[in-house]
């Protein structure tokens, strides 16, 4: 297959998104939908340059992270957005440039066309190739061709021109072969036709789809691939159109994670991005949401109304029912919820358990270490084998600063215990439930920090008598004849 450079073309704001955000940093199934373009030109193309306008900082620093795993972009201004067509002629130079290998052929994708597949880009260059063409135009037939560029061909069915949507005649719009935004051009001919571009148009904009008529006067080769897979070429001018490719995408993630082994009770509820990572086995039951980069290890159990975001997760983990993991990582065999929330750098070794309406940040759980009850565990180093009883609050918070809380392994912390940080439990302590503990605790000891209990004998009894002689006197109070005149004032004031 021919060496290509990649062009794509993302300086546009979006009009029709109504938004403060560019479209390409619109998300996808959890990622900009230029970052799917991006990602396939990158797969197909020995070069990539990617024109930016429109929150470019924002977009390049996107392309640019390490995470990725994408090869140098060469990324250039498009300053003001004059139209498709002057957006390529910004990437002249850096096809152009030093130290890269110049390519005769370029691929164009539009930015905003994510679910576009290496498959159909790859059958595309390959008949350019085959057909020596100048041009060859991705196409597709659409049931509702509004708003993009009509393909209109002569009477031996070879195409003559594009024409956008907002210049069609009432006889060119009804045709229903558009044109998808995806192309690969000789770049000699490419930069010689831009340089021919009028915006004599409805929008008074420079079209790249031009060139196809520019190539058709010259007597040149263009060339069509015409796609059946119609969803594949959807590209996203409005939200509803964003809502759209959305689901297929959602669509083609759970497909992919199904066939890997993957199982889902109700595909149709079950939210996973592009990102993330599943291991065999695993069940996810209805409303699990999988976000970001999560990754989860085989034959862990998601049960429904949960949601994790940038998690790691081993092997045979539960997460029952409507916990909230962020930034998590839980270890092999290690349970999680109900209804339990771990914030970013929360850790819970193997076999850890944490219970219902329990909240750790910044905390580590050992191995074997249970909190299974109503528990704040913030800014805390928790050994192995420790039990931390129902209502323990780490008191990491001081209104000024952040401390810590070590609690060392096979100590038993009872119910009801505020640690107030910095402190420390040594090795095998037992606190006593009920306990503030302001001072570390030794190895071994026994913390105990309650005032002594007092038992009255007798005293509940005569509690309950001194409560009914009050409850006689406030009654006599109310019905004598001074409280009657003002209740009956009042009554009349009503
Ligand atoms: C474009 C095509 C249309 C095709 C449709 C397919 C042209 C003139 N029209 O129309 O034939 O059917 O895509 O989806 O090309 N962009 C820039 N700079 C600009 C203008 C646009 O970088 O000055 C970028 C946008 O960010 C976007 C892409 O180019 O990613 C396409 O622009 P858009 O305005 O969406 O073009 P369409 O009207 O959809
Ligand atoms: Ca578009």
């Amino acid at each position: 297959m021919k060496r290509v450079s990649a062009v794509v073309m993302a300086a546009g704001l979006g009009k029709r998104m109504h938004s403060k955000k560019a479209k390409v940093l619109h998300q996808v199934a959890g990622r900009p939908m230029v970052w799917y373009v991006v990602s396939l030109a990158q797969q197909v193309a020995d070069s990539t340059v990617v024109v930016l306008g429109h929150q470019s900082d924002e977009v390049r620093s996107i392309l640019e992270q390490r995470e990725t795993g994408f090869r140098p972009i060469n990324i250039v201004l498009q300053t003001k957005q004059l139209g498709t067509g002057d957006a390529v002629k910004q990437a002249r130079a850096a096809l152009r440039k030093r130290g890269n290998p110049v390519m005769n052929h370029c691929l164009i994708l539009n930015g905003d066309t994510p679910l576009l597949t290496k498959q159909t880009v790859c059958d595309l260059l390959q008949r350019h190739e085959a057909e020596k063409a100048v041009v060859t135009l991705l196409t597709t037939e659409l049931d509702n061709p509004q708003g993009y560029g009509r393909v209109v061909r002569g009477e031996g069915q070879q195409v003559l021109k594009i024409v956008e949507d907002s210049d069609a005649s009432t006889k060119e719009r009804a045709l229903r072969e558009v044109n998808v935004g995806t192309y690969v051009v000789e770049r000699k001919f490419l930069f010689s036709s831009l340089d021919q571009l009028e915006p004599k148009n409805a929008q008074g904009e420079y079209y790249l789809t031009d060139m196809i008529e520019i190539a058709v006067a010259r007597r040149l080769r263009v060339s069509v691939v015409k796609e059946s897979n119609v969803t594949e070429c959807l590209g996203i001018n409005t939200r509803e159109q964003l809502a759209v490719v959305e689901q297929v995408m959602r669509q083609r993630i759970r497909g992919k994670w199904l066939f890997e082994g993957v199982t889902m009770y109700d595909p149709a509820t079950t939210v996973i991005d592009e990102g993330v990572v599943i291991g065999r086995d695993t069940v996810l039951y209805p409303h699990v949401s999988l976000e970001g980069e999560t990754k989860i290890g085989e034959d862990c159990v998601i049960r429904s109304h949960s949601r994790l975001k940038d998690c790691v997760l081993g092997e045979g983990v539960v997460i029952e029912d409507c916990c909230v993991l962020d930034g998590a990582v839980v270890e092999d065999w290690a349970s999680v919820g109900p209804f339990a929330r771990l914030r970013p750098g929360a850790v819970l070794r193997k076999g850890a358990k944490v219970g219902n309406f329990v909240e750790l940040k910044n905390a580590e759980l050992g191995q074997g270490s249970k909190a299974n009850h109503l528990t704040y565990l913030g800014d805390a180093q928790i050994g192995q084998m420790v039990n931390i009883g129902a209502g323990t609050i780490t008191c990491n918070y001081d209104g000024f600063r952040k401390e810590k809380t070590v609690i060392e392994d096979g100590v038993f912390i009872g119910s009801d215990t505020q640690l107030i940080a910095p402190v420390s439990i040594g090795k095998g302590a037992v606190v006593a439930a009920g306990s503030t503990i302001t001072r570390d605790v030794p190895a071994d000891a026994l913390a105990l920090s309650r005032p002594e209990q007092v038992n009255r004998i007798g005293g509940a009894s005569r509690r309950q008598a001194l409560h009914a002689h009050q409850s006689r006197a406030e009654l006599k109070k109310k019905s004598s004849p001074k409280h009657e005149k003002k209740s009956g004032t009042l009554k009349k004031a009503t």
